[in-house]
């Protein structure tokens, strides 16, 4: 089989790259076509990247009903700087592709030009030949010229394809106003960004450190493998959402941003795995269901993701009922896996508008509307929501 591979940030993904994907497979010059997000870029700086997860669910979105095509997550559980060929190479190591298949890179015409920069060029033209598109308005004949000299420095063939006028830059797509009103992205990706609340013009992951954001992004890696998408795509937003609340309340955005992209880190481990997790802190009983994966991810964090802040674990371990007295980390921790964007399940806007000002008072409209949408149900309160919710009533100022 004849299969093309569009490798690319995608940030975002737009009609630009659908029609690569559209124009390649009507060529018939491939059978089907790979989408691969990268993971860890080589090549930009990596603050100005979309966390990988949300790029390829963003992408997943995009072509959920595009036929003869899939959008391969090879780069999103391998944390390092992703090079072309190491890709090609782990395509076929990990049968994603069979020996037999021959494999076709699909670029614009601009990289012909670059090519020869690439980090090993003549070991990607073993794995793979060169698919070029051709759009309207770019000089052909100079691309063409460019690929005959390629074709005579490698050894290979350059094979070409057209495709339509749609021109677009992801990195001309970067702010939110922009975004907005522009017609260069597919509905499901506009959805996408809305849902998740991305390119917001606060870029809250901006304000925690270079070591924290490298472990981050080291950690979505491994959280990519453990944990859905659905999952996954809410921890990353309680992450952006602690991080904000952490600046706007003076907490620190680094333990702030931890605790929250691993909230629910043990959350889909098994029930007997995450048991035996919480009773290492939590002794002579077993926590409820819905409160168990807490305790067992603040126990999960500190073994397997290496945490040691106390601080941090903390806000993992409270994150479902809190505690009498909440830290600043726990209380924001706790309030943005309740607010975050996707979260639509109840009316959030009052509890939304208090955290744009007072921490303790959302958190008390929160604790008050659990408890009323419990109630409704004939149940009661957490034991510790209850002692919490006193606290803070007991100790607000006026
Ligand atoms: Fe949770
Ligand atoms: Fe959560």
């Amino acid at each position: 089989m004849k299969i093309g591979i569009y490798g690319g940030a995608f940030d975002p993904f737009h009609k630009g790259h659908l029609s690569m994907i559209r124009g390649a497979i009507a060529s018939k010059k491939v059978d089907r076509v790979i989408v691969i997000p990268t993971g860890m870029p080589c090549f930009k700086p990596a603050r100005k990247v979309t966390l990988s997860p949300y790029r390829f669910y963003m992408v997943k979105a995009a072509l959920k009903d595009e036929p003869k095509c899939e959008v391969c997550d090879i780069e999103q559980v391998f944390g390092e700087p992703s090079y072309t060929v190491t890709t090609l190479k782990n395509l076929r190591k990990q049968k994603v592709v069979s020996d037999k298949d021959e494999l076709y890179l699909m670029c614009g015409s601009d990289i012909l030009f670059e090519f020869e920069s690439w980090y090993k060029p003549d070991e990607i033209l073993k794995q793979a030949k060169l698919l070029c598109a051709l759009r309207p308005g770019i000089d052909e004949g100079q691309a063409k010229n460019q690929a005959m000299h390629l074709e005579e420095v490698f050894d290979t063939k350059i094979k070409f394809f057209q495709i339509d006028g749609i021109e677009a830059a992801s990195s001309i797509l970067r702010t939110r106003a922009e975004w907005e009103s522009s017609e260069e992205l597919p509905d499901a990706v506009r959805t996408f960004i809305h849902t998740h609340d991305l390119y917001c013009e606060d870029s809250p992951l901006m304000n925690v450190s270079d070591e924290m954001y490298a472990l981050l992004m080291k950690h979505c890696f491994t959280l990519f493998r453990e944990l859905s998408g659905k999952r996954l795509l809410h921890s990353m937003n309680v992450c952006v959402l602690a991080t904000r609340y952490a600046m706007r309340f003076g907490a620190d955005p680094d333990k702030c941003a931890l605790a929250a992209l691993l909230h629910d880190c043990a959350k889909e481990l098994p029930e007997k795995q995450q048991i035996e997790l919480a009773a290492k802190i939590i002794h002579g009983y077993v926590p409820g269901k819905q409160i168990l994966h807490s305790p067992a991810g603040a126990v999960y964090a500190a073994e397997h993701y290496g945490v040691t802040d106390q601080e941090v674990l903390d806000a993992i371990q409270f994150h479902t009922v809190g505690r009498e007295i909440m830290t600043i980390t726990d209380k924001i921790v706790y309030l943005a896996d309740k607010l975050e964007p996707s979260r639509d399940y109840d009316d959030l806007t009052l509890i939304r508008k208090y955290a744009e000002t007072d921490l303790d008072a959302a958190l008390i409209e929160c604790y008050c509307a659990i408890r009323e949408s419990f109630a409704k149900k004939g149940m009661l309160i957490h034991e510790d929501t209850k002692k919490s919710l006193a606290y803070l009533l007991a100790n607000r100022k006026n």
